[in-house]
């Protein structure tokens, strides 16, 4: 204990005189990397970044005096595992004043100016505002999705395209933060992308190496935005894995499978290494789900890869379809019985606004397979979005855009857009990474009301009050937004 006071007072002096967080003690190994926000409750925010070392003490210097970060918070938590090159720093800052903008820089920050972050807007607060929503978004630039791609692959980015990072950064701007429900970075196409001629080969011990490189790289880049604001991720299939679900090398008539992958990249071990997500706020477990408000919204992350509940397999489960070797992370049941409670517990008057993300989808135009259209999903979340009445269900996983009509068990709500008592559904799986799009399976669905399979995306919502919630699909190439529909509630404010 001794020793922390030191650091810290250490720190403190040095923060005092120099008013910037470097001492001595800095060097490559310490220098933060992959800086990254996130929620933690209206007067919390956990800061994370990594380094090369491990640091017995992370800290974070803050303040609402960008010349005075007079305050400061720590932690031990600096976490890593097999095959990582790096460690995951996490420090959870508490007692903030909500919907108040204060700077911060992490301990050996090489950043000249210290970086800002706002708190939650409270439950209750009736402010508009606008979200980003990104699912299914990999790599960008010369190693992830670009202007070229390897042998087979498809939907290189057009010569003047912006990618969705860009767009984030340009349309996204104005918006409080970045939701991010599963598939994250596509590390795990390494394989496929050394096969394809896009990356140099490697042998599969060595491919370790190159999915850590491009994991670190992805973080690296996502920080633009992820410094500044938070970065709400949830789990998708390729947190699970390492091979992509399996690999086939034509040429040389092998097909690989988890059996190739290293102790540390199977079984979600990056995805719970890297993130702190709300769940000691909401009840939830981990990053996989967990529930925050934010003004006049409950948002709550769903997890569709495992533990899905009532006896089913679940899709990355040891059995289930993706051929994973995953989960379960609690005792049956306990994702449904946490949900339940969850949506149960919610206040509407503060937070009308009631919006649910889960990687998977079940109604979509696309092939009905288990791999694809989560049926099992459909079956255990569905009735609970009924009875609590969700407003709209975001999911990705088929790399598409698809917005749907309000549906309930496969009926759609005549009401349609104007005040349903259905939940509405969008499937928006278009962000980008290395392997390009999917295809829509035409004839599209009778609930279908926009879809489009050909053009990289990401989703913006804007709350504009109690009764009234805007959806825009914008074309990352050139910030165009392609589809927008509003959703009224007759609910008085
Ligand atoms: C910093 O350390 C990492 C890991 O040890 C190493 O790969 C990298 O080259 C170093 N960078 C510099 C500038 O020394
Ligand atoms: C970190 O701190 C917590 C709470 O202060 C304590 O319970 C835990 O044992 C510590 N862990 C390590 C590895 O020091
Ligand atoms: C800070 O360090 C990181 C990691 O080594 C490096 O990528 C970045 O360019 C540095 N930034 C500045 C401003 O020196
Ligand atoms: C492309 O992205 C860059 C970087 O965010 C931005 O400056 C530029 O305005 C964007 N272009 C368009 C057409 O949106
Ligand atoms: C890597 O191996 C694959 C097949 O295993 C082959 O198609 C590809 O051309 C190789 N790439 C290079 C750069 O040798
Ligand atoms: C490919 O390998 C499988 C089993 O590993 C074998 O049954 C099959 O005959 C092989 N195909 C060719 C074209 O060599
Ligand atoms: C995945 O990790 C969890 C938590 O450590 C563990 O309970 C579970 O058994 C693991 N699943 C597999 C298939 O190894
Ligand atoms: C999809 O397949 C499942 C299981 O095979 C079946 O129960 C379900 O009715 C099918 N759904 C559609 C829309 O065809
Ligand atoms: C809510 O916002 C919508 C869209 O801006 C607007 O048309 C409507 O009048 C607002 N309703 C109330 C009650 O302010
Ligand atoms: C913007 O890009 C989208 C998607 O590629 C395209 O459909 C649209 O025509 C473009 N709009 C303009 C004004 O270039
Ligand atoms: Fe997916």
């Amino acid at each position: 204990m001794g020793r922390v006071v030191t650091l810290v007072s250490a720190a403190l002096t040095a923060s005092a005189l120099l008013a910037n967080v470097v001492s001595a003690s800095c060097e490559n190994g310490t220098i933060p990397m992959q800086l990254r926000l996130a929620y933690a409750g209206s007067t919390g925010m956990v800061v994370s970044w990594n380094t090369y070392s491990h640091l017995p003490h992370p800290a974070v210097h803050y303040g609402r005096d960008p010349k005075h970060l007079n305050r400061i918070a720590s932690s031990n938590v600096s976490v890593t595992y097999p095959t990582s090159t790096t460690y995951n720093n996490h420090v959870s800052i508490a007692d903030l004043e909500p919907d108040t903008l204060y700077y911060y820089q992490p301990y050996c920050s090489n950043s000249s100016v210290p970086y800002t972050f706002k708190t939650s807007r409270p439950a209750g607060d009736k402010t508009p505002y606008s979200i980003a929503v990104a699912i299914d978004m990999g790599l960008m630039g010369p190693q992830g999705l670009t202007t070229r791609v390897g042998a087979g692959a498809a939907n290189p980015l057009g010569p003047h395209d912006n990618n969705t990072l860009q767009s984030l950064q340009a349309q996204g701007a104005g918006t409080d933060f970045l939701w991010h429900p599963g598939d994250i970075a596509y590390a795990d196409y390494w394989l496929k992308e050394e096969i394809q001629g896009f990356l140099p080969n490697t042998t599969i011990k060595d491919g370790a190496k190159v999915y850590e490189s491009l994991l670190n790289q992805y973080y690296d880049e996502l920080s633009v935005i992820s410094a500044r604001k938070p970065y709400m991720v949830g789990p998708g299939n390729h947190e699970a894995n390492c091979d992509n679900g399996g690999t086939t090398d034509k040429a040389h008539n092998i097909t690989y499978d988890v059996s190739i992958c290293m102790p540390g990249q199977t079984n979600f071990t990056g995805f719970r290494n890297h993130f702190r997500m709300p769940s000691a706020q909401s009840g939830g477990l981990e990053n996989f789900w967990y529930s925050f408000d934010h003004g006049m919204v409950h948002y709550v992350t769903l997890d569709t890869e495992t533990d899905l509940g009532h006896g089913f397999i679940s899709p990355d489960e040891p059995g289930g379809p993706e051929g994973e070797d995953s989960g379960p992370f609690a005792v049956r049941n306990a994702q449904l019985n946490w949900l339940k409670k969850d949506l149960a517990s919610v206040d509407r008057k503060k937070t009308p606004w009631v919006i649910v993300a889960g990687h998977r989808p079940w109604y979509v135009s696309a092939s009905n397979e288990s791999s694809t259209i989560c049926e099992d999903c459909r079956e255990v979340f569905e009735p609970l979005f009924l009875e609590y009445n969700v407003d709209l269900v975001l999911s990705g996983h088929t790399h598409f855009y698809e917005r749907n009509a309000p549906i309930a068990n496969f009926n759609i709500d005549p009401k349609e857009l104007n005040d349903p008592s259905a939940p509405w559904y969008i499937t928006n799986g278009a962000a980008g990474h290395y392997d390009g799009l999917d295809s829509l399976v035409r004839p599209l669905q009778n609930y279908d009301r926009y879809a489009t399979d050909s053009v990289y995306g990401w989703s913006k919502l804007t709350f504009h009050n109690c009764s009234h919630l805007t959806h825009e699909f914008v074309a990352s190439a050139n910030g165009t937004i392609l589809d927008t529909a509003t959703l009224f509630k007759d609910r008085k404010c």
